[in-house]
């Protein structure tokens, strides 16, 4: 069965480009579910994989090479990864090396249906800040995505919801796709606090947003304590917080608030990934350690073939 929420027209689609496939509520899928049931005599399984395929978000599986890989080793990489997805269809992928390594991961897939991102731009325009890389710059090297308030600049850096909200400002006015990232430390999630410190990230970083830029926005929901520790949000913990961002975006941008993409991040894995992306509101992966390895990145943005 196809397990995919939209469809492709062709390689080079742009990512957010929707199809012309009607989009069914989730209550109509369950009637049509229900009659079927009904008309056969056949008890039917309720899949949330058959709800996904009347969805119109197709997954987007996102590799965040974090401050690893020489030049050499990053393009080598993209290279790797390019020959192992690019059979793999309905799906949309991005690659985020390192700065330095932009352009020339860029150019080694320019014949690729696959996007490449920075993995943060400044708050500013161009101008006199030392060693910061503004989005318009980060553009000019063949950059059309960026990752946008990840915990580890959140929490090491000290970046607050301002910055963010101010980074996604710039990323947007520099046409670049944001990846908005957000999620709870372990002690808030401990205290109870995960919706409401999510929620605020959510309403900040997408502070003054309109209907084209919620569009052309990616969330990522990762939760601190399972970056990098191994240890992985089960499916339902993280379908809840995905669909109280749903909620939340919903409120943000109506109807568009349907079509964002919505990635997990965290310890995803070839043997996680699958259960990961049965969840309804799981549209996709933002990948750190398990994206360096170009057999495994392979198998996320293959998942469910396992
Ligand atoms: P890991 O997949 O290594 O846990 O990292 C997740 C992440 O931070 C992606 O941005």
């Amino acid at each position: 069965m196809r397990r995919t929420k939209g469809r492709r027209s062709g390689p080079e689609q742009s990512p957010n480009k929707t199809s012309p496939v009607p989009r069914l509520t989730e209550a109509a899928s369950f009637r049509i579910i229900f009659r079927l049931s009904f008309a056969t005599g056949e008890p039917v399984r309720l899949d949330p994989n058959l709800l996904r395929d009347h969805r119109m978000r197709r997954p987007f599986i996102a590799g965040n090479w974090k401050m690893n890989l020489s030049h050499r080793d990053a393009v080598r990489l993209a290279e790797e990864i390019h020959e192992r997805v690019s059979g793999i269809p309905d799906r949309d992928v991005a690659l985020c090396p390192t700065f330095v390594s932009v352009t020339g991961v860029a150019q080694a897939l320019a014949d690729s249906r696959i996007q490449v991102g920075g993995q943060d731009c400044a708050r500013t325009d161009d101008g006199a800040y030392t060693g910061e890389v503004s989005a318009s710059i980060l553009k000019s090297t063949g950059a059309s995505v960026v990752i946008i308030g990840h915990s580890e600049r959140r929490h090491v850096m000290g970046e607050t919801d301002e910055v963010v909200r101010e980074k996604m400002g710039k990323a947007r006015e520099h046409g670049l796709r944001p990846i908005l990232c957000v999620g709870e430390t372990l002690e808030e999630r401990k205290s109870g606090r995960t919706l409401e410190v999510v929620e605020r990230q959510i309403r900040k970083g997408l502070e003054g947003f309109g209907g084209a830029d919620l569009t052309e926005t990616t969330i990522a929901y990762e939760p601190v304590w399972a970056i990098g520790t191994g240890e992985v949000a089960t499916p339902d913990q993280a379908q809840e917080v995905h669909a109280a961002i749903r909620g939340w975006l919903k409120e943000l941008g109506g109807a568009i608030g349907e079509d964002i993409r919505i990635q997990y991040g965290g310890s995803v894995k070839p043997s996680n990934v699958d259960g990961l992306m049965a969840m309804p509101d799981i549209d996709g992966a933002l990948v750190g350690g398990a994206s360096l390895n170009a057999d495994d990145f392979a198998t996320l943005v293959g998942f469910g073939n396992g």
